[in-house]
């Protein structure tokens, strides 16, 4: 295991950035070290609870704390007892001594946990805070049923942090600002397994599992699943073989019943990512990389908790071709969980550099084709959304402001992903040199690792690392300046260059625009061999026959009986884009598909769309959406149903 390279000095001498979204007296303190102590326990279908205690180990970082710690939490969170510990050796009872604790309203999505220490802190004092609590019924922590699992046998649970959800799985100050190590004694029914996001996973006598992370991370990584999950090992791609002290091998977990298919997937192909993203942005901190696959109904297509990254059973296609999401969520390894967005309202400093860290790996492994291609397909999610709000939303700006209230995940979107792709693009444009800027991105992780950040210091060390584009202003191209690519809404201004996945776009463009025609030439149509296309390219070619929907009348239908590997696809991205065009073009004979697709998984970014779709068509396809989302709603995670119901006209209910 490769030990701890945090720079501790630089991370400690950081003042927390203020966060609108977290109720906490963060600022004055650092936390040294979470330690939870919790007990599992699964009651009536889709309900559980956890048991428990959080030790946080803190120290005041800055005179004029006061004599008042707050800390994140949830309504759903039930605290029993707050107490302090007295100092390692000094006299006191091992219980601690009772503190005086109140939990006060502090947002839709959050409350403050108001704890009275017994005098205002010195700097440098250390305090070991011991807080008894129970919690079950929030939004972080799920709770689903044998049905709701792929073997519908025993219950499951898993927890989901990001962004503001874990202060309903423990109390901590809840904030991608602050960082600590972590670890867990977890114990759990007979017959189930505990995995978390940690580097040591221990399973020791009575179904208690001991968990360690020992890099210091943000809250909202710590991540539990207890489950009927086994594991299997994805060996190492033949030529990519590292020195195995410094990296164990990696594993998939999932339910029994999808651990062949699990390993079918990825063995082999794991450690090639990681070896070119080391390669390209340094040492890969975190010891191992697992993966899991979570029952269908999570929301995401993967989520990177560190060394355990969750995913979606939709990458289960059986030929690798969702793959991308793999590699996107090994590079937050250095871009997000090594260096952190500070707040949510700079969620494009993770998600914008990932994209760009994700597509240099890819153009490393599968080529600059495939990956512009890749590309292609997220801008067209970006000019859907875009389309969807008005260039000018506030949400369009990279730099969001989110308002004391406002719950970040409401403003969940493209424009991260994608704007926040075409800036780091810009930038590496303005350096011109694909190898000089692969340093600079080296020489970011390298002086911001295990720190919180802000676009701000982003810039600022870009300047620096390239004086004599710091001479030439390049801050302040017009049209081009780094304060409108952050705070101004608006698609992008610059573009990178997508043409080298011209060879496989063209054939897809130009055999959309033959669907799209009235009087349809079957003949140039049926000269169009596309059995050979890659997902990518199908999914590209649906895009534009979606953006061209509706057809003439007659051709999806005609469309859909030529190609069955497409209108009869498994895999999710297709399945999601056949969905859009069967509503888009009112084609009634292929709702039963709409329907199945919702009813298979919950992912947010599959279900939302398909509900806007319904909704903005026919009264047909409303009933149909009425019908499916009473049916489904309760597999979804809360979130993504409070946002179908908000697109349903059914009134948001309270996270
Ligand atoms: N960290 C995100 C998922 C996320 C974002 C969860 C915000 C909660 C709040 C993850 O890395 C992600 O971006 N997943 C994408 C993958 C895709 C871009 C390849 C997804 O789920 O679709
Ligand atoms: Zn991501």
């Amino acid at each position: 295991m490769a030990a701890p390279v945090q720079d501790a000095a630089a991370v400690r001498d950081r003042a927390p950035v203020r966060d609108a979204a977290s109720a906490s007296s963060a600022g004055p303190w650092s936390l040294r070290h979470l330690h939870l102590e919790l007990l599992v326990s699964f009651a009536a279908a889709g309900a559980g609870r956890l048991r428990g205690q959080a030790r946080l180990e803190l120290r005041c970082e800055r005179h004029g704390a006061g004599a008042e710690l707050r800390l994140d939490a949830h309504p759903s969170l039930a605290v029993s007892r707050a107490a302090l510990l007295p100092p390692p050796g000094g006299p006191g009872d091992a219980a601690g001594q009772a503190l005086p604790v109140e939990s006060r309203p502090f947002a839709s999505y959050g409350s403050a946990l108001h704890i009275a220490l017994p005098q205002a802190p010195r700097a440098g004092q250390l305090l070991t805070l011991l807080i008894d609590y129970e919690a079950g019924e929030g939004p972080g922590v799920c709770w689903l049923s044998p049905e709701q699992t792929a073997g519908k046998q025993k219950p499951y649970m898993y927890t989901q942090g990001q962004a503001v959800l874990n202060r309903s799985f423990f109390p901590c100050f809840d904030t991608p600002s602050v960082k600590f190590t972590y670890s867990a004694t977890v114990k759990v029914p007979e017959g189930f397994t505990a995995v978390m996001s940690a580097t040591s996973w221990e399973k020791q006598k009575d179904n208690t599992f001991v968990f360690k992370m020992s890099q210091p991370i943000p809250s909202y990584l710590i991540a539990l699943v207890v489950g009927d999950i086994v594991s299997a090992d994805v060996g190492r791609g033949e030529g990519f073989r590292r020195a195995p002290e410094l990296w164990e091998l990696s594993r998939v977990w999932a339910e029994p019943c999808q651990i062949e298919a699990a390993k079918k997937e990825y063995d082999g192909v794991i450690e090639e990512f990681l070896v070119v993203g080391e390669k390209l942005f340094g040492p890969y901190v975190w010891g191992r990389y697992d993966i899991l696959f979570m029952p269908p109904s999570f929301p995401f297509g993967g989520m990177e908790n560190p060394c355990l990254t969750f995913v979606t059973p939709c990458l289960l296609a059986g030929d690798r071709s969702l793959v991308d999401v793999i590699i996107h969520e090994i590079s937050h390894s250095w871009f997000g969980n090594l260096v952190t967005n500070a707040t949510w309202g700079e969620f494009w400093l993770n998600e914008g550099f990932t994209m760009y860290a994700q597509r240099r790996i890819s153009t490393e492994v599968y080529g600059l084709p495939y990956t512009c291609l890749e590309a292609a397909t997220g801008r067209v999610l970006l000019r859907q959304h875009m389309d969807a709000t008005g260039e000018d939303h506030p949400l369009n700006k990279l730099r969001v402001v989110i308002e004391p209230g406002v719950n970040p995940d409401d403003t969940y979107n493209e424009t991260p992903y994608e704007k926040g792709y075409c800036f780091v693009s810009y930038l590496a444009h303005l350096v011109g040199n694909q190898s000089k800027f692969d340093a600079f991105l080296q020489a970011y992780v390298n002086r911001f690792k295990f720190q919180s950040i802000t676009a701000d210091d982003t810039l600022g060390f870009f300047l620096e690392y390239f004086p004599e584009l710091k001479e030439k202003g390049v801050d302040s191209i017009p049209g081009f300046e780094f304060d409108r690519w952050l705070n101004t809404p608006g698609w992008p201004p610059y573009l990178p260059d997508l043409s080298p996945g011209q060879q496989l776009m063209r054939p897809a463009d130009e055999l959309a625009e033959l669907w799209a025609a009235d009087g349809l030439n079957m003949e140039a149509i049926e000269a169009v061999d596309i059995t050979g296309w890659r997902t990518y390219q199908l999914v590209y070619f649906l895009d534009q026959i979606l953006q061209k929907s509706p057809l003439p009348e007659g051709n999806v239908k005609r469309l859909s009986k030529m190609y069955p590997k497409i209108s009869k696809a498994q895999n999710a991205e297709l399945r999601l884009r056949w969905c859009q065009i069967v509503l888009k073009n009112n084609l009634e004979a292929e709702y039963s598909k709409v329907k199945d697709f919702l009813h298979s998984q919950g992912k947010q970014k599959y279900t939302l769309p398909v509900y806007r779709a319904m909704w903005g068509g026919s009264e047909a396809t409303r009933a149909l959406a009425m019908e499916t989302f009473s049916a489904t709603a309760p597999q979804l995670h809360v979130n993504v149903q409070n946002y179908v119901k908000k697109i349903l006209g059914l009134g948001e209910a309270e996270a």
